[in-house]
């Protein structure tokens, strides 16, 4: 069993393949799209939701070479979802993954097109033949995916964070907003790596349900402190944003130590969920520690 660095970095190589293959080629047309798309989804990023999707496949004895389908098409949309949250209608950020971002290496059109490109591809890799092991499973993915990613998801929660600046929310409001615009992918990311390996027993499903929504919601609550907290360089996106921004954050309602005991908590009760899977559970649990101990 290796350690959880080596794994982690496993991981990225292999997302970065699957990606690398799944992207068309830069020389077909439209030329300048198809970089585009290249240059946003590859090369970067952590990578937290394919590795989730393959540990949620581990815990559940999944095989491995099934979750690919499923681990790009969550990241996919999660970069979809970044280049237009940096676009100048939304956040207007100019740094993304340590480069220039896509509409200011490109231009705004680009972005636009790249990020509907990309939610697109998206499906289409989860609609793959070998991306489940059944037809109703499949279905039932794609529509976990569609789900997590529209309105009463990620888009959702992108239009509670814009409509929610420069005002100030109460703690319940925020937490709508950051279960939607981050805990909804994440929450997709675990489930359609463990789908990826067949049908779920509700037990396990509510596991990993409670498991995600407690992750996901302290995934975003630290992207919230290091925002205020960590420099440029390291986070490879413009620090100090939210409060430049009047964003509504975990940092409007608590201090930076209540912040990371909220998170703690949260990660507790994400490892308290997991338990009963044991050793198979362990990358989860390591995930889990990674969102929450993370400096970048
Ligand atoms: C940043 O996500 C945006 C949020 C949803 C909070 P990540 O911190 O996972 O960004 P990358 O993929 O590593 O660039
Ligand atoms: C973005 O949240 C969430 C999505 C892209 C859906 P943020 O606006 O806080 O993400 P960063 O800080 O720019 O990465
Ligand atoms: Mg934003
Ligand atoms: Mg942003
Ligand atoms: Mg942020």
């Amino acid at each position: 069993m290796t350690d959880f660095a080596a794994w982690s970095r496993a991981i990225q190589t292999r997302a970065e393949n699957v990606l690398a293959a799944l992207l068309p080629d830069t020389g077909i047309a439209p030329e300048k799209l198809h970089a585009a798309m290249r240059y946003v989804c590859l090369g970067g990023g952590k990578r937290v939701r394919p590795m989730l999707a393959y540990a949620a496949g581990e815990a559940v004895g999944g095989d491995p070479t099934r979750i690919d389908f499923a681990a790009a098409a969550v990241e996919l949309i999660h970069v979809y979802s970044l280049t237009h949250d940096d676009l100048p209608c939304m956040d207007d950020d100019d740094l993304r993954r340590g480069k220039p971002t896509c509409h200011v290496a490109y231009d705004e059109a680009t972005a636009l097109l790249v990020g509907d490109a990309l939610q697109s591809l998206a499906f289409e890799a989860l609609a793959h033949p070998a991306a489940a092991t059944a037809a109703d499973v499949q279905v039932e993915m794609l529509r976990l995916l569609a789900r997590a990613s529209g309105s009463r998801g990620m888009a959702g929660g992108q239009a509670v964070d814009l409509a929610a600046t420069g005002r100030a929310l109460d703690l319940a409001e925020l937490e709508f907003m950051h279960i939607h615009k981050t805990g909804a992918l994440i929450q997709a990311a675990v489930l359609l790596g463990a789908l990826a390996g067949g049908a779920l027993e509700t037990t396990t499903r509510e596991r990993l349900e409670r498991y995600a929504r407690c992750i996901g919601l302290a995934f975003q609550v630290m992207d919230d402190v290091l925002d205020a907290e960590t420099d440029t360089a390291t986070l490879g996106k413009t620090a100090g944003k939210d409060a430049a921004q009047g964003k509504a954050t975990y940092l409007t309602l608590m201090n930076v130590k209540e912040a990371r005991a909220y998170a703690h908590e949260l990660l507790n009760d994400a490892l308290e969920a997991i338990q009963p899977f044991g050793a198979a559970g362990q990358r989860l649990a390591e995930i889990a520690r990674f969102i929450v101990e993370r400096s970048y």
